[in-house]
């Protein structure tokens, strides 16, 4: 018969289990720095501005690149998790890496930053550009 002690050492195991994750979190190193920006909000805005052409998952709409990933690579070499796409030569030969500066740079003016370039949509409110950035970081390679 299972007594109420038993249930409570149960629960007890639980809560020491959630207490050692929670200290692991916290105490695990900050990796890449994040960018500034809210990526709830940039969440958003991909629905609204980027996800007809763009996927952020393995499957892309074959019109863009998939973005998942794209924090932290070059320009132009596309996400191993998704289907090849086939960019311009401009973007490829742009030797860009993306970050926090080349993203806020590259979208303020696509085609101004890499003349070639098939990605045209700007986007010219500096908030919204912060927070898709930060979106794009959460999409994890
Ligand atoms: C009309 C379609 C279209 C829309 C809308 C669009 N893009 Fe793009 N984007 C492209 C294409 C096409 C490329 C590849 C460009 C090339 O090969 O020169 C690209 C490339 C990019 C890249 C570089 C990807 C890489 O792997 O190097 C980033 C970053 C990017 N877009 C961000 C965005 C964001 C953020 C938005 C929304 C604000 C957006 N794009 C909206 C078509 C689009």
């Amino acid at each position: 018969m299972s007594s109420i002690g038993q249930i409570l050492r149960a629960s007890s195991a639980i809560a020491f289990t959630a207490l050692v994750m929670t200290g692991v979190a916290a105490a695990a190193p900050a990796k890449a720095k994040a960018p500034a920006g809210d990526a709830v909000a940039g969440a958003t805005i991909f629905q609204g501005r980027c996800s007809a052409c763009h996927g952020a998952g393995a499957i892309g709409t074959g019109a863009a690149p998939s973005l998942k990933g794209v924090y932290g690579r070059k320009a132009g070499a596309g996400s191993a998790a998704a289907k090849p796409f086939n960019y311009s030569p401009a973007l490829k030969a742009s030797g860009l890496g993306w970050d926090e500066a080349s993203l806020n740079t590259f979208l303020t003016g696509p085609q101004k930053v890499v003349p070639g370039s098939r990605m045209f949509l700007p986007v010219a409110n500096p908030v919204e550009r912060q927070n898709v950035i930060a979106y794009l970081y959460t999409l994890k390679p």
